[in-house]
C-alpha cells in the first residue's frame, strides 16, 4: 500500500482530480492520508475535507529545512514515510529543501503547466504565449533539488491557438493536467516507474 500525502497552496484542482480518481476505485493500493497546505486560505483545504481526508496547515516564516521539517513531521504523523509514501505537489508554491528531497528520493512528484524543460518556474502559460510556441502542455516529474528540473515521468501536449489568452490556454492545459497526474500516481503505485539517471522508464 502506498500512503499518499498531497501538498497544496491554492485551488487544489489537481489534488481533487487525484482524490476523485482514487475514489473511483481504479487504483486500490494508494491511500490518501493527508493534505497539507502552505496557506491557511487555500481553497483546496475545503475540497480535501469533502473527501474526508485530514488536512493540515504549515504556515510560518521559516525557510528551507526549518520549514520542511514541519512538513515531514506532519507527513510522518500520517504514516507517509520514505519507505511507503508518495508525496504529490499540486500547485504547491514553495521550493523544497535539499533535505526533504533527499529524504523522499524519487517519491515526490510535481505537475507543471508546460512541456518541460521549456518554461520552468512561474507563469509558464504566459511565457509559452509570449514566446509564440505552437504547442505547449503539461509535465509530471519527480522532484529533485532544482526548479522543475527532475526526471520527467509523462507529458501531454496542448496546441496553442491563435486567439488564445492566458485564461483559455491555462484552462485547456489544466484539463490535460487532470488526466495526466492521476495516471502517473497509478504508474507509481504499480511500481512501473524505473528511474535511470535523468530518464524515467515506464515498464
Ligand atoms: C497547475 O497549473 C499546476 O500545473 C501548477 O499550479 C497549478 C495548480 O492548480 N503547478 P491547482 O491548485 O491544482 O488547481
Amino acid at each position: 500500500m502506498i500512503n499518499l500525502g498531497i501538498l497544496i497552496s491554492g485551488r487544489g484542482s489537481n489534488m481533487e482530480s487525484i482524490l476523485n480518481f482514487l475514489k473511483e476505485g481504479e487504483v486500490t493500493d494508494v491511500c490518501p492520508k493527508i493534505v497539507i497546505s502552505s496557506k491557511p486560505e487555500a481553497e483546496g483545504l475545503k475540497k480535501a475535507s469533502k473527501f474526508g481526508i485530514p488536512t493540515s496547515i504549515v504556515s510560518n516564516n521559516l525557510k528551507g529545512w526549518d520549514y520542511d521539517e514541519e512538513i515531514v513531521n506532519t507527513l510522518q504523523k500520517y504514516n507517509v514515510n520514505p519507505d511507503n509514501g508518495l508525496v504529490c505537489l499540486a500547485g504547491y508554491m514553495r521550493l523544497l529543501s535539499r533535505e526533504f528531497v533527499r529524504k523522499y528520493k524519487m517519491r515526490i512528484m510535481n505537475i507543471h503547466p508546460s512541456l518541460l524543460p521549456s518554461f520552468p518556474g512561474l507563469n509558464s502559460q504566459k511565457k509559452a504565449l509570449d514566446y509564440g510556441v505552437k504547442v505547449t502542455g503539461c509535465t509530471v516529474h519527480f522532484v529533485d533539488e532544482g526548479l522543475d528540473s527532475g526526471p520527467i515521468i509523462a507529458q501531454r501536449q496542448v496546441a496553442v491557438l491563435e486567439n488564445d489568452t492566458y485564461e483559455t490556454l491555462s484552462d485547456r492545459i489544466l484539463e490535460q493536467e487532470h488526466i495526466l497526474y492521476p495516471s502517473c500516481v497509478k504508474l507509481f503505485s504499480e511500481k512501473r516507474l524505473l528511474v535511470e539517471g535523468r530518464k524515467v522508464i515506464v515498464t
